[in-house]
């Protein structure tokens, strides 16, 4: 499975035939300044909550591409009110959408839309089919729901997860949430876009090594296969 990073927490993967994209805020990330918003593609797009740095171009993909949004109740409903069509979801919830079925899990965090408007709790996703199964953990502190996943999905083949600390975890408590998910293969986002979250590429990657665990950390606009 191929996995695209634009930055922070904006991913595409191409999954059952249909272009996800998570996120998408390459606006709010001044490393991701030589992408443009106008040319990423997406049939879904998937919002873990409402922060700036997760939905800055969401008005420019869904308008460019007229694709619905998945994300919590609350958010899908404002942005239904500004007429992009969505599909609401909510915690421990999910639902077979023509690519697979995706769980909207628990996170630990925040989510406030950039207007102000309340945008629910925050959470993540668990998307599988009948081959793959992956966790876009979205922003979140460890925490001991995420030994719920492997109880209630199948068996995750690689997570996303947040390492830039600050704002999430870091990378050490990302090691104990790989242990929590049950789950040796991390791909690392939410990391260098800003100097809080900026970190130390070859430590952390030790880091992770150390205990066994494979951590990839793509490049900006970089495809990662898994
Ligand atoms: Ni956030
Ligand atoms: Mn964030």
């Amino acid at each position: 499975m191929k996995f695209t990073w634009y930055g922070q927490s904006t991913v595409g993967i191409e999954f059952g035939g249909k272009k996800l994209l998570f996120d998408p805020a390459l606006s709010a990330n001044p490393k991701a300044k030589d992408l443009n918003p106008e040319d990423l593609e997406a049939d879904y797009i998937l919002l873990t909550h409402g922060h700036g740095d997760h939905v800055a171009d969401l008005e420019t993909v869904a308008k460019k591409t007229g694709a619905p949004i998945i994300s919590n109740y609350e958010i899908v409903t404002y942005y239904g009110g500004k007429g992009y069509q969505g599909h609401p979801m909510n915690h421990g919830g999910k639902w077979k959408f023509e690519f697979g079925t995706a769980k909207y899990v628990n996170a630990v965090h925040s989510s406030v839309l950039p207007d102000g408007t309340y945008g629910g709790n925050p959470g993540g996703f668990v998307i599988w089919n009948e081959d793959f199964c992956f966790y876009h953990a979205g922003d979140t502190a460890l925490t001991w729901d995420m030994k719920l996943i492997p109880m209630t999905c199948p068996k995750l083949d690689v997570a996303l997860l947040p390492i830039g600390d600050n704002f999430t975890m870091g990378y050490e408590d990302a090691i104990i949430a790989s242990d929590f998910i049950e789950c040796d293969t991390i791909i690392g986002i939410h990391f260098d876009s800003f100097p809080y979250i900026e970190i130390d590429h070859e430590a952390v990657v030790k880091a992770f090594a150390d205990k066994g665990k494979k951590l990839i950390l793509p490049e900006i606009g970089g495809t990662v296969e898994v």
